[in-house]
């Protein structure tokens, strides 16, 4: 059996013992980037919240508050303002009542004010829709710049915002699956080096990402905070959303979700996991909201807050990349994202991505060979598929 299942395949990066390559060059190659603006980028400090469109506000409310155990900062007949936790801003997640579910911003908090003229500078100079709100957008945030990027994304940029009670020392109030942050985005777009130069523009390092031999990548993770990501991009038909994600302090947390869910008979809630994660190392559990956002829940990946941090690469065929343990990937998990919307409301069209698909060329294309190329002959015939427990779909 060989420690060394593709050492050829990534030429210039380091295969590690634990089967991914590392590197320091985060260059990737893109063939129709966006444009450089001279623009200092704004300061952007960490993923703060999503503005969700929601079709049933007392079943998503059901949903956020009494299965997931978020806290309400306010609420009224149209909008319902949730925290996490360990949260002292005023909000994680807005869910916005609505006709057609989707997602109305991405939202960034940045260092200063000034961050604020810098990213409509920076959008501008892009030739995006650039909006700025004195006020704010919502409740409970201050002046905030909303814009179109350039990958058609509504990214909203903001500092100002009122401060709640941080409730981590509330134990009177904190449940099994308690959620105690706001962790990352996950975004689709059909052409990730593209998504990648520009957010590398932005500001953002790459931490993690999936390539094959040929170069082509299939997803990326990105941070401004010392974590695995504030976003990742997913190759896909975009622009949508893949989903949000909450941290939780410790595993146990994330089985009794699951836990509660099967007591509950909505076991039906639960995509996929939970598992082990190969990229960013996190244990995850991947929900559907009931209007079908997707919401992760996620814990302990790792510092990555040095310069030198070093860049992971997996290669698309290995079956641990997604799953640690080998599980297989359904389906719906890759073809099902959320839709986004412009400045005006209105949806916006989704692309159809043009590079290999992630999906295509690991399920029913690979062997379980990658994770130990020499013994594929030596397998039973019902072990032959792409995953340790056979061909599942
Ligand atoms: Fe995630």
């Amino acid at each position: 059996m060989s420690n060394n299942p593709a050492s050829a395949a990534h030429p210039g990066k380091t295969l590690t013992s634990s089967g991914f390559y590392v590197s320091q060059d985060t260059e990737i190659i893109c063939e129709n980037p966006t444009p450089t603006p001279t623009s200092t980028p704004p300061d952007v400090l960490r993923c703060a919240y999503m503005e969700l469109v929601v079709t049933d506000l007392a079943a998503s409310r059901e949903f956020y508050v009494d299965v997931l155990g978020l806290y309400v900062t306010e609420e009224d007949d149209q909008a319902i303002y949730l925290r996490s936790t360990e949260e002292f801003i005023h909000h994680n997640l807005v869910l916005r009542k609505g006709e057609v579910a989707a997602v109305a911003a991405f939202s960034y908090r940045v260092r200063s004010a000034e961050d604020l003229d810098r990213a409509v500078a920076f959008y501008t100079e892009l030739g995006c829709d650039v909006r700025r709100a004195p006020s704010g957008f919502t409740k409970g945030i201050g002046d905030s710049v909303r814009v179109v990027d350039p990958l058609g994304f509504p990214y909203e940029f903001f500092h100002a915002t009122d401060h709640v009670e941080r409730l981590s020392w509330r134990y009177d109030l904190h449940k099994p699956g308690e959620l105690v942050r706001l962790d990352h985005f996950n975004q689709v777009t059909p052409d990730v080096p593209r998504a990648v130069k520009y957010m590398q523009d932005l500001g953002f390092r790459v931490t993690e990402d999936i390539q094959d031999e040929e170069g082509t990548v299939y997803a990326a993770w990105m941070r401004r905070k010392p974590t695995v990501h504030d976003t990742a991009m997913t190759g896909g038909d975009g622009p949508r959303m893949h989903h949000v994600c909450f941290a939780t302090h410790e595993k146990h947390n994330i089985l009794a979700i699951c836990d509660k869910l099967g007591a509950l008979r909505r076991s039906d809630a639960i995509e996929r996991g939970p598992g082990r994660h190969g990229v960013s190392n996190a244990f995850y559990l991947y929900l559907r909201d009931p209007d079908g956002h997707r919401v992760e829940v996620y814990t302990q990946d790792y510092y990555t807050g040095d310069p030198d941090n070093p860049v992971i690469t997996w290669d698309v065929h290995d079956n641990q990349r997604r799953d640690w343990w080998g599980n297989p990937v359904v389906p719906s998990w890759y073809t099902d994202a959320s839709l986004v919307l412009d400045l005006d409301g209105n949806p916006q069209p989704v692309r159809a991505r043009t590079d290999s698909s992630e999906m295509a060329v690991t399920i029913g294309a690979d062997g379980f060979s990658y994770t130990r190329p020499d013994d594929e002959a030596e397998m039973p015939e019902w072990k032959q598929g792409e995953y340790k427990l056979g061909h599942q779909l």
